[in-house]
């Protein structure tokens, strides 16, 4: 069958060839922003002169089959098509005659192309965007309830000091929070045009570049056609967006592991998101956190390898650029179902409120309490009363029990000037609440907190 742009060939191209140059097994999912800017140009070809108002018809109504047939699944995507561009034009073509011809004039595969992607990666910001806001949510509520749940706060995974749950959890919303902020502001930058870049250098017909910018929703058009049909730096941008999203889900996933662990058994999953063992019948196994930690590295696999295409590239169009779609798609497809069975699995999850409270009871939490009470009652400096409590936790250790629970004489008997207030400074509870500086994980400052993310949420417009 004659390519479309076989003119100066004599014989036809091999079927290895053809196998290895398509892209249309997978470009064929942008046909919906393929037709969107096809029916964007030839409306701007109508207004200036370059067709007709009858052959602009012919092309709209054209398309709309095109799509139609897409959608009911009776187009026929063929490997001699090469990719979705040839094809789509191929059956327009077939089906109003000369008109589909002039569909092309003033536009290259290379600018057609770019806009389909860039439209592609644009709206999908705003889509992944929309999915971390609906997990951001299920974390503030979750937070929200939790602003008393006491737990361990780690360091190096050892017991540090005492936090609560929410204050935890607001944590991952600070994350994803700026997540969303990368993205919104990925497609402010990127809100820009490139149809009308034609091959590499323009066109010599009297187009309206504006004009096709504005149909499409476009802010602006892209300012010099040689970078733009080469560019993929939003792509990159979008999967380095995306890499972060799932490192973030990848490090709570982590925890939730952890923690749905008999040795920790602060949380367990619902019995909707675990799986059980083929061997073991008593098993319950976190096999959703573990996926999604696993499936980072595919999404970073995906933005090293556009990386790597870029690179040495010379301008402006190469056929390597061909290799920015898979990855990109497979990414997207995966952070959007991560971000969904994550929030899933997060409402459904129950808390071990109990279990948190006794893993605070060991590990001598309030030490840094009992330092902080020597240097200022005592006016003892802080690095003598880091090593005077030092002695205490030995002595604690000895006696195998936790420093929150020792008695005035015990401490005393490491050293005197130790007086009967210290006690409550070494509740836990209180421990907790008397981290009160700006951010900190008092309850009172995580109700603060909470309120800060909530009104975010609530004033997020996307
Ligand atoms: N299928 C190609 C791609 O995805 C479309 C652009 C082809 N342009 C060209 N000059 N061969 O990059």
């Amino acid at each position: 069958m004659a390519k479309m742009w076989s003119g100066r060939f004599s014989a036809d191209a091999s079927s290895l060839l053809e196998q290895f140059n398509a892209s249309i097994m997978f470009d064929k999912r942008l046909y919906g922003e393929d037709i969107e800017g096809s029916l964007a140009h030839a409306k701007m070809l109508s207004a200036q002169g370059i067709l007709t108002k009858s052959e602009l018809e012919q092309i709209q109504s054209g398309l709309a089959q095109v799509k139609d047939e897409i959608e009911s699944e009776e187009f026929v995507w063929s490997i001699g098509d090469e990719d979705l561009h040839m094809a789509i034009e191929k059956r327009l073509t077939q089906i109003i005659g000369d008109a589909g011809k002039k569909l092309h004039t003033a536009r290259s595969r290379n600018d057609q192309v770019a806009l389909d992607f860039r439209l592609f990666v644009l709206r999908h910001n705003t889509k992944i965007a929309l999915l971390l806001k609906e997990l951001m949510q299920t974390v503030v509520h979750l937070a929200s309830q939790h602003t008393t749940t006491i737990m361990p706060g780690m360091t190096h995974l050892q017991h540090a000091q005492p936090t609560n749950f929410g204050f935890h959890m607001l944590a991952y919303a600070s994350m994803f929070k700026r997540d969303i902020e990368r993205f919104i502001s990925s497609s402010d930058r990127n809100n820009i045009s490139p149809l009308g870049c034609a091959a590499l250098a323009g066109t010599v017909y009297n187009i309206d570049r504006e004009a096709v910018a504005t149909e499409l929703g476009f802010d602006s058009i892209s300012i010099n056609c040689l970078d733009t049909v080469s560019d993929r730096d939003f792509a990159l941008e979008m999967l380095f967006n995306i890499s972060t999203v799932m490192m973030h889900i990848s490090r709570l996933s982590e925890e939730l592991v952890l923690w749905s662990s008999y040795e920790f058994g602060f949380i367990e999953l619902s019995d909707e998101y675990s799986t059980g063992s083929s061997i073991m019948p008593q098993k319950k196994n976190p096999d959703v956190p573990e996926l999604l930690r696993g499936k980072c590295g595919r999404v970073y696999g995906s933005l090293i390898g556009l990386f790597s295409v870029m690179k040495s590239l010379p301008l402006a169009y190469n056929k390597d650029t061909q290799e920015d779609k898979e990855g990109l798609f497979d990414a997207v497809d995966t952070v959007m179902i991560s971000l969904e069975i994550l929030e899933q699995a997060l409402a459904t999850m129950s808390v071990n409120q109990d279990q948190m409270q006794s893993a605070t009871a060991v590990g001598h939490l309030s030490a840094t309490d009992l330092a902080d009470y020597l240097v200022s009652r005592c006016s003892i400096p802080f690095r003598e009363a880091h090593f005077i409590t030092g002695r205490v936790i030995g002595l604690a250790q000895e006696l195998g029990i936790d420093l929150s629970t020792m008695s005035l004489e015990q401490l005393r008997s490491v050293d005197e000037r130790i007086g009967e207030d210290v006690l409550e400074l070494l509740d836990l509870t209180n421990s907790m609440n008397a981290r009160v500086s700006k951010g900190a994980t008092a309850t009172v400052r995580t109700l603060e907190q909470v309120v800060y993310f909530e009104n975010y949420l609530k004033g997020l417009d996307l």
